[in-house]
């Protein structure tokens, strides 16, 4: 097992999934936790890697690591902020650069034969990211590679420690994969042994294990993790797991049919559906501010699956939730305070006091490994490989006030257009797509009659990690054919737009 200690890089999560993809067992940790304390934690640790991030060595003393993980008994691997520490703690200097070094650089191998360079040619291409560099080096270390402005790579003379400047984990970086295997399977020496398959088997034990005769519950939203949690979760203790399902009126169209058929039907789930879409649409009444309308659809979710579970509590003592990896490692993330854009809202977002016991079996799994598991189990791909549907659903996209009228209108454009994208074999090519309804009406003119209607917007992008995000380039012609069967078809609407804005500076959702 690999540990990656996380001082802020916004590649961190991207280089545990590399690693992991390799079969072998990545985890994200704050770098505080000392060597004792790491080896109690994880007592099959083989190798330790620091990761980047925006502080300086010089500037912020207490963005450090226990020194004594740098004593030559565990392999490290330390990355940009990582190598720049390596090199603090073992008496060299870290400085400003006089030239910084951001985006493609090349990589001139020094030391051609460093474990960390096999099969890797010299010259190649490697992602910079940095304002400062190393002036001096740090004592017993050489160094094993440079670029045209820095010190790109070095070595301890006895000890299995190196640092690079270099981010390898990214796809810039040419020869990237290739140090990452070698530090993984030369260096460490790891075993391949983090499989799909074996993760189900463990898992599907350990929820027998732990529950036993126990009733679960669990909030079921229709989205990939609660989805595949249930399902794990149904495959381990079949009818104790008990579903709620909660329609909000803020769903798209078929939406809680489409859940109820492919868990009751495929799956044999015991699914409890709840309408509360009245209670919703009425407490939307009036509230047009958009941070007002997330808290308040998130409370009364919370209130209305409170209710259900209580009238089940006296059976169920396990709450199951859908939490994955990237949800644990945010809320464990030490001296980053980002600002709120957005109060996200999601069936996961369950307060911890509802005198229920936590099953989380999705806990230590990326995204992408979630849906793996999905696949396996044998959800369809029409769930598994769904675009991200937000927690307020359709609250956030009738822009301003929500009607039910206004949710209908908005379903019937929704599903225009992502059936549309699906019979072109769009869908998956593009990261996310939607329709918002916005707040206005324009004039249009339909046969010889004036129209005055509500205006849609289309927003379809393309991204990999949702905080930045292009708009999609769909052809002409599609978006023509789809903005002519929306005001066709969907009475209410006579004019649409495409949302062309990347992110940032927008946001993928408009609210
Ligand atoms: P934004 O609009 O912030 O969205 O660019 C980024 C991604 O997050 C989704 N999103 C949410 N997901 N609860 C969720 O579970 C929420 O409250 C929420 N708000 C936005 C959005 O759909 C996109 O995928």
């Amino acid at each position: 097992q690999i540990v990656i200690l996380d001082f802020g890089s916004q590649y961190t999560q991207l280089l545990a999934r590399r690693i992991r993809e390799m079969n072998v067992l990545a985890e994200v940790i704050g770098f505080h936790h000392t060597k004792a304390e790491l080896q109690a934690k994880y007592p099959n640790l083989k190798g330790i890697i620091l990761s980047g991030g925006p502080a300086s060595v010089y500037e912020e003393e207490n963005y450090t690591i226990d020194p004594n993980l740098l004593d030559g008994q565990i392999p490290v691997l330390g990355i940009c902020y990582g190598l720049q520490l390596i090199t603090h703690l073992h008496n060299g200097k870290v400085e400003p650069a006089a030239k910084q070094e951001f985006g493609k650089a090349q990589l001139f191998l020094d030391v051609p034969s460093n474990k960390l360079f096999k099969n890797v040619p010299d010259g190649k291409l490697v992602w910079m990211s940095h304002a400062d560099h190393i002036s001096v080096l740090p004592k017993n270390y050489i160094q094993t590679a440079h670029s045209d402005n820095s010190v790109a790579a070095i070595k301890h003379n006895e000890f299995e420690i190196y640092g690079i400047q270099f981010h390898a984990e990214t796809t810039h970086s040419e020869f990237g994969e290739q140090m990452i295997k070698n530090f993984v399977f030369d260096i460490v020496q790891a075993q391949k042994d983090w499989y799909i398959n074996k993760f189900i088997d463990s898992a599907i034990a350990e929820i027998k294990n732990k529950v036993g005769n126990d009733k679960v519950i669990l909030g079921l939203s229709g989205g990939v993790d609660s989805s595949v949690a249930a399902t794990l979760i149904s495959k381990a203790i079949g009818k104790q797991l008990i579903c709620i399902f909660v329609d909000t009126g803020l769903l798209r169209q078929n939406e809680g049919l489409q859940v109820m058929e492919t868990y009751t039907k495929n799956f044999d789930m015991k699914i409890k559906m709840v309408d509360a879409s009245a209670k919703f649409y009425k407490a939307l009444k009036g509230i047009e501010e958009p941070e007002t309308k997330r808290k308040l659809i998130g409370k009364l979710f919370i209130d209305v699956f409170t209710e259900e579970a209580r009238k089940l509590s006296g059976d169920a003592k396990w709450l199951a939730q859908g939490t994955i990896y990237p949800d644990v490692i945010e809320s464990s993330k030490e001296g980053h305070v980002s600002k709120t854009i957005k109060s996200h809202h999601n069936v996961g977002g369950l307060p911890e006091d509802l005198g229920f016991e936590l099953l989380e079996p999705l806990r230590d799994l990326f995204k992408d490994e979630v849906r793996n598991v999905g696949r396996e189990l044998g959800i369809p791909s029409l769930m598994i490989d769904r675009h991200p549907f937000p927690g307020p659903g359709l609250g956030i996209r009738v822009i301003g006030e929500v009607t039910k009228e206004k949710c209908d209108i908005l379903r019937k454009a929704d599903a225009i257009f992502i059936n549309a994208l699906r019979e072109n074999n769009l869908y998956n090519k593009v990261s996310q797509a939607h329709v918002v309804l916005l707040p206005i009406k324009t004039v249009g003119v339909m046969g010889d009659n004036r129209t005055y209607e509500f205006v849609v917007g289309l927003r379809a992008v393309n991204t990999i990690d949702f905080m930045t995000a292009t708009s999609s380039h769909l052809p002409w012609e599609f978006l023509d054919s789809v903005v002519n069967k929306i005001i066709n078809e969907v009475k209410g609407v006579n004019r649409v737009v495409y949302d062309i804005t990347s992110k940032p500076p927008g946001t993928i959702e408009w609210e």
